[in-house]
C-alpha cells in the first residue's frame, strides 16, 4: 500500500515524539523568532523575497480585497500582499513570538492600520466560511500537525470563487541542482543555522520535513483531497521550492 504522505509528514517533529507536534512547531519558531528575518534572507540569498513577489502576482487578475496569510510567521507574504491594495490583510500564526516580530515590522511600515498580526490556528480558522477573497501560506503547509486539515480550512475560510496561493520547499530531481542542493540543505544549512539562531534542532528539522513532504502532483492531491479546484503547480528556481494555486 502506497505510504500516506500526509501522515509521513505529521510524524517529523522539531523535538521528538513526546508532545503534539503543533506544539513543538510553535516553541521552535518561538525560539528562532529573533533572528528568523535575517537568516531566511541570508540562507536563500534573498531568494525567498522574489518567490514570493511571484506568487503574489498570481492573485492580481481577482483583484482581491480582503487576504488571509495563514502561517504569517513575521509577516513578509502578508506585507508583499500589499502590493495587491488591498482593504484588508489577516495573519495568522501559532508563534506569538514570530507574531510580535511581525507586528513591530507593520509598525514600522506604517502599515498596520491594513495589516492585523493575530494568533490562530491554520487547522481551527478563527472565522466565518467565504470570509476571504485570497488566501497565502509561504514555507507554512509543511509545519502543519494535518495538512489536509490546514488547507480545508483554508478552502471553507475563501470566498466561492477565491484563490490561494502556496509556496512550498520541493525536492528538485535534476543533476547537478538535485546534488547541490541536498549538500547545502543537509551539510551547511544546520550549521550556519544553529550557530546563528541558538536552537539546535530548528536547520536541522527544516531538511527533514522537506524531505518527508509531498510535492509536485503529490501535493496538489492534497489540494484537490482538501477541496480545491483548478489547482496548479509552478516549479521556483530548478525545483527548489514550488507555487501552487487552488481556487474554489
Ligand atoms: C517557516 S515560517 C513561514 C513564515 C512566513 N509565512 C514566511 O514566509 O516567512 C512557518 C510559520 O508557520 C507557523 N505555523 C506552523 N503551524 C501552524 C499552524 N497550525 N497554524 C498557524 N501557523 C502555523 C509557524 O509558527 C511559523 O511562524
Amino acid at each position: 500500500m502506497k505510504e500516506d504522505p500526509d501522515n509521513k509528514a505529521s510524524h517529523v517533529t522539531p523535538y521528538g515524539q513526546e508532545t503534539e507536534k503543533k506544539e513543538q512547531v510553535a516553541r521552535m519558531f518561538d525560539n528562532i523568532a529573533a533572528k528568523y528575518d535575517f537568516l531566511n534572507h541570508f540562507l536563500s540569498l534573498g531568494i525567498d523575497i522574489l518567490w514570493r513577489k511571484k506568487a503574489v502576482k498570481l492573485l492580481t487578475p481577482g483583484n482581491p480585497q480582503t487576504i488571509l496569510d495563514v502561517a504569517t510567521g513575521t509577516g513578509d507574504f502578508a506585507v508583499e500582499a500589499l502590493s495587491l491594495k488591498p482593504k484588508r490583510v489577516v495573519g495568522i500564526d501559532i508563534s506569538n513570538q514570530m507574531l510580535e516580530v511581525g507586528r513591530k515590522k507593520m509598525k514600522k511600515k506604517k502599515v498596520d492600520e491594513t495589516v492585523e498580526m493575530r494568533y490562530g490556528d491554520s487547522e481551527n480558522l478563527p472565522f466565518d466560511d467565504n470570509t476571504f477573497d485570497a488566501v497565502t501560506v509561504a514555507f507554512g503547509v509543511r509545519n502543519f500537525q494535518t495538512p489536509v486539515k490546514g488547507l480545508a480550512e483554508m478552502n471553507r475560510v475563501m470566498k466561492p470563487g477565491g484563490k490561494t496561493v502556496i509556496i512550498e520547499f520541493s525536492q528538485p530531481q535534476t543533476f547537478p541542482v538535485k546534488q547541490a542542493y541536498n549538500l547545502y540543505f543537509e551539510k551547511l544549512l544546520p550549521g550556519v543555522g544553529q550557530l546563528f539562531s541558538k536552537d539546535n534542532r530548528a536547520y536541522t528539522y527544516l531538511p527533514e520535513s522537506v524531505q518527508a513532504f509531498p510535492h509536485g502532483e503529490d501535493f496538489l492531491d492534497l489540494m484537490k483531497k482538501a477541496g480545491y479546484k483548478n489547482t496548479k503547480a509552478t516549479q521556483l528556481t530548478f525545483g527548489i521550492a514550488s507555487i501552487y494555486e487552488g481556487s474554489k
